[in-house]
């Protein structure tokens, strides 16, 4: 199997990117987030507060969380339910990052990415791919972008939805989640050694996707 491991801050373009190379590679693109996400929504749902670790523990635990892949497209259920759209609000994303701090919600996760990776060839983004979940991945990439860059790309993503919402308080949710993803104990969002860095700040879509392309080509 060949494996692609994409890392880096919220907002870099990483579902965006890998979603393209995915397809034009004939890969299947794993979105370790929308997983996490899931969790979160699970404890949403509750009425549980990310911060009370044994109530949250306890449902990531029971929860039922499944993937299915329909023509290339994740899709996330919840106890037999899609909830692919419901867990990409901001709620859900902030929740989420709080509550992928405690080791249990995370092995859980870790062992259904290694297993999906085991048995195809994959571009799978997250923070902890490279450095965590497959430390074997045959190509490796840390894609970021300034803070001020993801916060825009953001908003505009959200005006086009119809979203109201204010520049400043989506570039404080970024930098208050990248805090805690790259602080955390278990697993904090960091580039591997052997990861290849790749500033997206400056470049489209189009160039990201051509220079991972090439150094897959170069790798194979
Ligand atoms: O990438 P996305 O914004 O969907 O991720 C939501 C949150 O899930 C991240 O901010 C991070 O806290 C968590 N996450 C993680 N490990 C991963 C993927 C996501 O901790 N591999």
């Amino acid at each position: 199997m060949y494996n692609i491991a994409i890392d880096g801050p919220a907002g870099a373009g990483k579902s965006t990117i890998a979603k393209i190379v995915a397809k034009e590679l004939g890969f299947i693109y794993v979105d370790t987030g929308s997983m996490y996400r899931t969790m979160a929504l699970s404890c949403y749902r509750a009425g549980i507060k990310a911060d009370e670790e044994e109530k949250v523990v306890a449902k990531c635990r029971e929860a039922e969380i499944s993937i299915r892949y329909e023509n290339g497209v994740q899709k996330m259920k919840l106890n037999n339910e899609d909830v692919s759209g419901e867990i990409r609000q901001e709620v859900i994303g902030n929740m989420t990052s709080a509550i992928a701090v405690y080791g249990p919600v995370r092995e859980r996760l870790v062992e259904m990415q290694r297993d999906i990776a085991s048995k195809n060839n994959v571009v799978m983004d997250g923070r902890d791919i490279a450095t965590a979940v497959l430390p074997n991945a045959d190509l490796k990439i840390y894609l970021t972008a300034s803070s001020k860059t993801r916060a825009e790309r953001r908003y505009n993503e959200l005006l086009e939805k119809g979203v109201d919402c204010n520049i400043e308080d989506i570039e404080k949710d970024i930098k208050d989640r990248d805090y805690r993803d790259m602080n955390r104990e278990i697993s904090p969002l960091k580039k591997a050694d052997d990861a290849v860095l790749i500033d997206s700040s400056n470049m489209n879509i189009e160039e990201v996707v051509n220079k991972i392309k090439e150094l897959a080509k170069e790798g194979k």
